[in-house]
């Protein structure tokens, strides 16, 4: 397909993508969209959740459905040109500080921080914990329209950083690496996580969002 054509195609889809705050009704699509992209075999270029959500599907619906009536920044972004089964496209789950820090209190300790990243940051922020998108409609921008809510909606509270991690071992995962680019993230350090049985890499990158 020319290089044109596919641009304005994928302007016209993203035309279609409305983001709100998630429901309960939304959670069947949310684990479906997490499972297809959340699987034993991870693929670096697609991108992928670390869970293997198929491995135990009453206890993920369980989690979601805690965290959709817990956090005020869990959106999921909706097809409104298909309406009906699968409508949902996309989900993001956001943490603020003091949620965050509640379920990892010793996060803040176990990241080795960037000697460059200004810890004044760490007094206020928000950390994006999971994004999805459905595993055949990732790369139409429905990700960057997930995060443009979620920083509409952050921003006028006077939040100016976001943070986020992303896997680069045992597997890492070049599709999160790309959008963190491509969205203008910088490091700001790096977390060794034990999770069954191996040891796990993260980098931790953050978005100043003072500007928007
Ligand atoms: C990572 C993810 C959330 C990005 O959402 P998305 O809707 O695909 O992203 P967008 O279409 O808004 O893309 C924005 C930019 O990100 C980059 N990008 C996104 N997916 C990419 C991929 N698979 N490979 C390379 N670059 C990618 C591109 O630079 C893209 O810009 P472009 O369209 O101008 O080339 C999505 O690919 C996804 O759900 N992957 C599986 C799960 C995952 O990896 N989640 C992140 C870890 S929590």
């Amino acid at each position: 397909m020319p290089m044109q054509r596919a641009n304005k195609e994928k302007l016209v889809f993203r035309s279609y993508i409305r983001v709100r705050p998630v429901t309960e009704e939304d959670i069947g699509d949310i684990y479906q969209i997490a499972a297809s992209v959340g699987k034993g075999a991870k693929d670096s270029n697609q991108g992928f959740l670390v869970d293997d959500y198929a491995s135990d599907q009453g206890h993920y619906m369980d989690k979601f459905l805690t965290l959709s009536r817990r956090l005020e920044h869990f959106y999921v972004a909706e097809n409104v040109a298909a309406p009906g089964k699968g409508h949902v496209v996309g989900f993001l789950i956001a943490y603020t500080r003091e949620q965050w820090l509640e379920d990892n209190p010793e996060w803040i300790d176990e990241v080795k921080w960037h000697p460059n990243f200004d810890a004044e940051r760490l007094n206020d922020f928000v950390v994006i914990d999971k994004t999805a998108i459905r595993a055949h409609l990732t790369g139409h921008g429905i990700g960057s329209e997930l995060y443009k809510r979620l920083i509409a909606d952050i921003r006028p509270k006077g939040i100016n950083t976001m943070m986020a991690e992303t896997i680069i071992s045992p597997v890492p995962n070049f599709a999160s690496l790309a959008f963190r680019k491509k969205q203008n993230y910088f490091l700001a350090g790096v977390r060794y996580e034990p999770y069954l049985g191996e040891m796990y890499t993260d980098l931790i990158y953050y978005k100043d969002i003072s500007e928007f």
